[in-house]
């Protein structure tokens, strides 16, 4: 089944607890925390706080997308909440492979994420000890944008590049999921789906989901 994890950056900050009710209700366990520091993308987000909060209520899994400069400087204290996985940029760090190691080490689950313009290739050489890669379908930085429809053939190479391996790769997709274009994105391979505006927004979020999760991938996983 395909793993829908709401954005909280789309979520209702002064209902936050609500707004994690209603994900549950709606049948999903897992929700996507977006780290923004205002220099890696032009935005601030939240940091350790919202990890907290998600933790004190207690019945949601998370994913931490960091975008930020020197993610290296915060991995320690993120794996501490014990995120499913930390997914760092490939832009945004020198020594990626490092990098990757240490989440692991850490007891994490390593994601990388690679921008729209990022060539899938740059990953070749560290995917044999990936847990995921998130192909970021909008430019980071905001929620609410327009799905990138030319991201759908890097989505493809990158699950040509995980047959290659001797174990299952996840493979997330993040920024305007909608209906249509998680569809599209499933079809080539997607395992995971960020759903932000589309699902804080919808009116049955429910149903939503469900249509969500109904499709399934190559067969990866
Ligand atoms: C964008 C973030 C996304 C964002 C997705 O930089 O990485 O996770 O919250 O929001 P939507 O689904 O609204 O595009
Ligand atoms: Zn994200």
């Amino acid at each position: 089944m395909i793993v829908v994890s709401p954005s909280v950056l789309a979520a209702d900050l002064l209902f936050l607890h609500e707004e994690f009710e209603s994900v549950v209700q709606a049948g999903l366990d897992s929700v996507h925390l977006d780290v923004m520091d205002g220099h890696f993308v032009p935005n601030l987000s939240y940091g350790l706080n919202m990890v907290h909060a998600v933790k004190r209520y207690g019945q949601l899994k998370f994913d931490c997308h960091l975008m930020v400069t020197e993610p290296e400087r915060y991995i320690v204290d993120l794996a501490l909440m014990k995120p499913e996985f930390i997914t760092v940029h490939y832009e945004a760090t020198n020594h990626l492979h490092r990098l990757i190691y240490r989440i692991k080490e850490l007891g994490c689950q390593a994601g990388v994420s690679i921008n729209p313009a990022t060539s899938p290739e740059v990953l070749k050489y560290v995917m044999p000890d990936l847990d995921m890669v998130l192909v970021m379908t909008v430019n980071p930085g905001f929620g609410g944008q327009q799905f990138i429809s030319t991201m759908l053939p890097k989505i493809a190479a990158i699950s040509e590049m995980a047959i290659s391996r001797n174990r299952p790769l996840s493979i997330q997709v993040d920024g305007g999921i909608t209906l249509d274009s998680g569809r599209a994105a499933v079809r080539e391979g997607a395992t995971h789906l960020v759903a932000g505006a589309s699902f804080f927004q919808s009116p049955d979020r429910a149903a939503f989901a469900r249509a969500l999760q109904q499709d399934r991938t190559r067969g990866l996983e």
